[in-house]
């Protein structure tokens, strides 16, 4: 299989493929399988000013597997991510800026996202990756015998309420249409990695005071320290895939009377938090 030339991004995070463009994204046979070689190990992976549109975008992604449909937005497989006053998902948008992994909540979580820059803010409005493999590691023996079985409680009101701090009872109800998740807080993957699962999402303990938030709020505090976290500055036409089962994100804040507007696909995913 021909390589791509790469740079890595961070010391943790990250890696930039050098010589693709968006005819090439689409074009190249062996590109589907080295991407998901590179996010594997890398976790995000960069096309710089790629200029993908919308539809290669989607093509492409449809080449690492199902795609998300989003039925609100014209492109089903594009969800428009802005602040636009006309975007129907809006609302949820600024739980965005608390570290997540995408669809903790759904009945499979998310495989890989990807995003592409369409409008930017002259400042703020990054996104930052943690890898949650990363922070299995660092964790001490003792910690990971004390917590191979420990189980989280998810829940959508957990992370909307961080925007959201007085909600209206329509609003408590609309978040109580997600069922809670319970995830083992250690994910064995089926390539014998262990990542962790925590985040806005992750309410408390199963089987603990949901009051009592210390040691997730710690877990994620030592996963995300600045040494920790690659941060991508984005120009227009950058085009970012992440691998959602190792990493958890977060959008940077911006001044939202400035329109900033990504185009966002979902590869499904068919690996269970186990
Ligand atoms: C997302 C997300 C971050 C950003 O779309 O899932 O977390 O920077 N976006 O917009
Ligand atoms: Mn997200």
């Amino acid at each position: 299989m021909p390589a791509v030339a790469t740079r890595e991004l961070s010391e943790q995070v990250g890696v930039e493929v050098l010589d693709v463009d968006a005819e090439r994204l689409v074009t190249d046979p062996d590109l589907p399988e080295i991407c998901e070689e590179l996010l594997e190990r890398y976790g995000v992976v960069l096309f710089r000013e790629l200029h993908a549109s919308d539809a290669a975008q989607v093509e492409f992604g449809a080449k690492l597997g199902e795609l998300a449909v989003f039925p609100k937005f014209p492109n089903k497989n594009v969800m428009e991510i802005s602040f636009d006053p006309g975007n129907p998902l809006a609302p949820y948008f600024p739980s965005n800026d608390f570290w997540h992994i995408d669809g903790c909540l759904d009945k499979m979580i998310a495989k890989t996202s990807i995003m592409s820059a369409r409008v930017i803010t002259e400042e703020g409005g990054e996104t930052a990756f943690a890898s949650t493999y990363l922070a299995y590691e660092k964790l001490t023996d003792r910690e990971k015998e004390q917590l191979a079985d420990t189980r989280v409680v998810h829940r959508m009101a957990r992370i909307q309420k961080l925007s959201h701090p007085n909600p209206t009872p329509e609003e408590l109800a609309d978040w109580d249409r997600w069922p809670q998740r319970i995830h083992p807080l250690v994910w064995e993957h089926e390539s014998g990695r262990r990542s962790m699962v925590f985040g806005a999402t992750a309410s408390h303990i199963d089987g603990t005071d949901p009051a009592g938030r210390e040691l997730l709020d710690d877990l994620e505090h030592r996963a995300t320290t600045p040494d920790r976290v690659y941060t991508h500055t984005w120009s227009v036409g950058d085009m970012v895939l992440w691998d959602n089962t190792g990493l958890v994100h977060r959008a940077c804040e911006f001044d939202r009377s400035q329109p900033r507007r990504m185009s966002r696909s979902t590869v499904l995913g068919s690996e269970p938090i186990a």
